[in-house]
């Protein structure tokens, strides 16, 4: 009885973590938002999104970040996206991100598991980036 508990308890936890991250399929979606300035292999108005995950802000090379951005020192991961996607220009004054942000919690977790996932795709493997 222990056991069966005890492995149930671990089946448990290791669901939290997906869940917790967000839904990706659902960012996906959300990301339409994004893609009227942003693709994942292309600058466009914004800078490109592979390679966003772990790389530093206002470093893709070519682009034409405000300064507020180049000298934010963020280092783009779940939290610090969190943080900017909620309220881009509290969160980086004078970026010139025109974007207002995405209020909802849930929306902005999906939409960052969905970044994350899509670091790996087909379209980030590609030598462009
Ligand atoms: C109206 C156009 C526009 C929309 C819509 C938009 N962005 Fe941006 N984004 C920009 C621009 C322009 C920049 C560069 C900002 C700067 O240099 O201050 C940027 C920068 C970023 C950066 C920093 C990238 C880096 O290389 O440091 C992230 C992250 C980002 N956007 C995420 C998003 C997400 C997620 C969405 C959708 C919820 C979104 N953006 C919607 C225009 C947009």
């Amino acid at each position: 009885m222990r056991r069966v508990v005890a492995a149930a308890a671990l089946a448990a936890a290791a669901t939290l973590p997906a869940r917790a991250a967000g839904d990706a399929a659902r960012g996906e979606k959300i990301y339409e938002r994004c893609a009227a300035c942003h693709s994942l292999a292309a600058d466009r108005t914004g800078p490109r999104h592979c390679g966003l995950v772990g790389r530093k802000a206002g470093t893709v090379a070519g682009f034409e970040y405000s300064n507020a951005m180049k000298r934010s020192g963020i280092k783009w991961d779940a939290r610090s996206l969190d943080r900017f996607i909620a309220a881009p220009l509290a969160a980086v004054p004078g970026t010139s991100m025109g974007y207002d942000g995405v209020k909802d919690p849930k929306e902005r977790a999906d939409l960052i598991a969905w970044l994350v996932v899509a670091q790996r795709s087909a379209e980030c493997a590609k030598p462009y980036n």
